[in-house]
């Protein structure tokens, strides 16, 4: 219990320090909340304020991702010494899950962040390399074929838990935990595609944003 604690409040309070909102905040002192897509997150920045924020961004979640799942592995199997399903990718799953509820609705911010994409992209590199590589395929097919991010962020997603269970079931022949981490892996999904809610409006009314274009209003 107290690994899954420090797991839970650890992730989704260092998620709760969203990269968007921090780098615009401190670079162009404006709330990214207020412009373009209104998101907080990568696409949104890279719009709104080009590619120096955005890169800032980018590197601010690689690291939080990162930290979040390598945290969590090293406290509770080297330092608690617990074990889940006698498998290190389980913790990683709910690091990442929690990481992204923080960055989706952070405490430090009204509750009000990004849409985690890139978030479960990077926890993704850190917990199984070779299922982000896969899911970051499917979301470069989806993006160069109809040049929408959300099209491509959405089908990462389902890829997400799909590549989980395929990977780990046929290829790493079932060492892993596969069903918890892929339930792990539907729950992200859900969360996002859930966050998309407002980008499916717009794809199915032809107003959504296509990549590289910019969008509106930064006073
Ligand atoms: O990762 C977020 C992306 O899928 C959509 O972002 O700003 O176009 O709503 P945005």
């Amino acid at each position: 219990v107290l690994a899954i604690l420090f797991t839970v409040f650890f992730s989704y309070l260092l998620g709760s320090l969203n990269s968007a909102i921090i780098v615009c905040r401190l670079w162009k002192k404006q709330d990214i909340r207020d412009y373009g897509s209104k998101n907080a997150g990568l696409t949104n920045v890279l719009r709104v304020y080009g590619k120096g924020p955005a890169l800032a961004t980018l590197l601010c979640d690689l690291a939080k991702g990162v930290i979040a799942v390598v945290v969590c592995r090293v406290v509770v199997h080297k330092v608690m010494g617990v074990e889940f399903f006698d498998d290190p990718h389980f913790i990683g799953y709910v690091a990442g899950l929690c990481v992204m509820l923080g960055h989706c609705f952070p405490v430090f911010y009204g509750f009000h962040g990004g849409k985690g994409v890139l978030l479960a992209a990077t926890t993704l590199l850190a917990i199984d390399p070779l299922t982000c590589v896969c899911a970051l395929a499917v979301f470069g097919v989806l993006l160069a074929a109809t040049k929408y991010v959300s099209v491509g962020s959405i089908f990462a997603a389902v890829a997400y838990p799909t590549f989980t269970f395929i990977l780990q079931r046929f290829v790493y022949n079932g060492g892993c935990a596969v069903v918890p981490n892929t339930l792990m892996g539907v729950c992200i999904c859900v969360l996002i595609i859930s966050l998309h809610h407002a980008n499916i409006k717009r794809l199915m009314n032809g107003t959504e944003n296509k990549f590289g274009q910019k969008k509106a209003a930064v006073k």
